[in-house]
């Protein structure tokens, strides 16, 4: 399936703005269902990666769970249909409010970080008389081979609990009368695109709940997390969904009784958005010709931060093709706002409409205010009133 993007719909429209292809990401919902439910593997998608109301609401018709890193994600989950029977929390620091709150909402698990945490999670529920279910945040020390700043699994990270701290946690949650474990949670990074860092991660796991099966306690959640990465290269693609749910299928050992629960963000939503601006201006460098467009790292900061590859196109038809490599930078008052250097693309003019594709995810939701430039809004492929 491919994008095709409403040139005379777009004309009429202030830029920059994203536009969501929503029967691209029906079509990507509907793989990830048909390939999870194969094995009956459970799905959380991951708030973070994109928040959109309109896109929340069809991802939750899915009956997918959700994995939420704030209150105001969980918030908007619930606001927008998904289940509090399968929502996650998750995140290194959440506050003593976001804890009572989740715990009111009855969230089915806090995935906990620290040895600290367990101890206020059980305060608070103890204080509201409640029982809080936890899966332990473990961190394998497994190397997920992407970005190192989305990279969250090596030993000196700061997320989940350290391996050698493992027992003592376990040791804390016999004294600890209003929290119940119920699992075992993992997430090594993202943008993850080699498989074997996953079959890896799977033999990291087997270790792990052996030595839990070994103290007689039982897990009946198993979760991985996310990061299966996507081709940015090649934006029409879907993600490898078969692929990826079939390493876990011939690799990670389950107990009886045990389930497997995933929390993809980026495979989910990626493919169905792009980054829609003009060209303002076309100015030459002494080396190179710069196209200048009114989207910035404001809009979408992934190039900024993680020298991120985003395909761009020149989307209004052209009559010519001569070609021609632009670096295609946006407005901001710093070198880094730049979304490609050397960008081969058609002879681009003021008022051309450019594409910066798979930006559905980590685009609209890291949005900022710098500079006091506006929000980006959002544009969908069909009416959604
Ligand atoms: N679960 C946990 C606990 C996570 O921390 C994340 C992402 C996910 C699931 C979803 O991972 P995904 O399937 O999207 O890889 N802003 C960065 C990505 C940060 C990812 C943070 N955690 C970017 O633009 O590449």
């Amino acid at each position: 399936m491919k994008t095709e993007f409403p040139i005379y719909r777009f004309k009429e429209l202030n830029t920059p703005f994203y536009y969501y292809d929503l029967s691209i990401l029906r079509n990507t919902l509907e793989v990830l269902k048909n390939e999870s439910e194969k094995y009956g593997y459970k799905i959380h998608y991951a708030l973070k990666a994109n928040s959109n109301p309109v896109l929340l609401k069809i991802i939750s018709s899915y009956g997918f769970g959700a994995d939420c890193v704030s209150w105001n994600e969980i918030e908007r989950a619930l606001s927008c249909g998904f289940n509090p029977e399968k929502i996650v929390f998750a995140g290194v620091g959440k506050s003593d409010y976001e804890i009572s709150n989740a715990l009111k909402a009855g969230i089915l698990c806090f995935n906990c970080e620290s040895l600290q945490e367990l101890d206020v999670i059980n305060n608070i529920a103890g204080e509201l008389g409640l029982t809080a279910r936890v899966a332990l945040r473990i961190n394998p020390n497994v190397d997920a081979h992407t970005h190192h700043h989305i990279a969250t699994a090596k030993e000196d990270s700061k997320f989940g609990i350290i391996i050698s701290e493992i027992e003592e946690a376990v040791l804390k949650l016999e004294s600890l009368k209003n929290i119940v474990l119920i699992g075992i949670h993992f997430h090594i990074g993202s943008q993850i695109t080699r498989m074997q860092v996953f079959r890896n991660l799977c033999s990291r796991i087997n270790e792990i709940t052996d030595w839990f099966s070994s103290r007689k306690i039982d897990l009946k959640i198993i979760n991985v997390g996310g990061g299966l990465g996507i081709d940015y290269h090649e934006p029409d693609n879907l993600p490898a969904f078969a692929e990826y749910f079939s390493v876990f299928k011939e690799l990670l050992r389950l107990y009886p009784g045990q389930e497997l629960h995933f929390e993809p963000g980026r495979s989910v939503v990626a493919q169905c958005g792009s980054l829609i601006s003009k060209v303002l201006f076309i100015k030459n460098g002494s080396n190179t010709k710069f196209a200048i467009i009114d989207a910035g790292m404001t809009d979408l900061i992934r190039p900024a931060l993680y020298q991120a590859y985003h395909k761009i196109e020149n989307i209004t038809p052209q009559s010519l093709n001569t070609i021609i490599h632009y670096d295609v930078v946006g407005p901001i008052c710093e070198s880094s706002d730049t979304f490609g250097k050397y960008v081969e693309l058609p002879k681009t003019r003021r008022g051309d409409l450019i594409a910066i594709r798979s930006a559905g995810a980590y685009g609209e939701v890291m949005a900022s205010r710098y500079n006091l430039r506006n929000l980006p809004y959002s544009v969908f492929s069909e009416d959604t009133k």
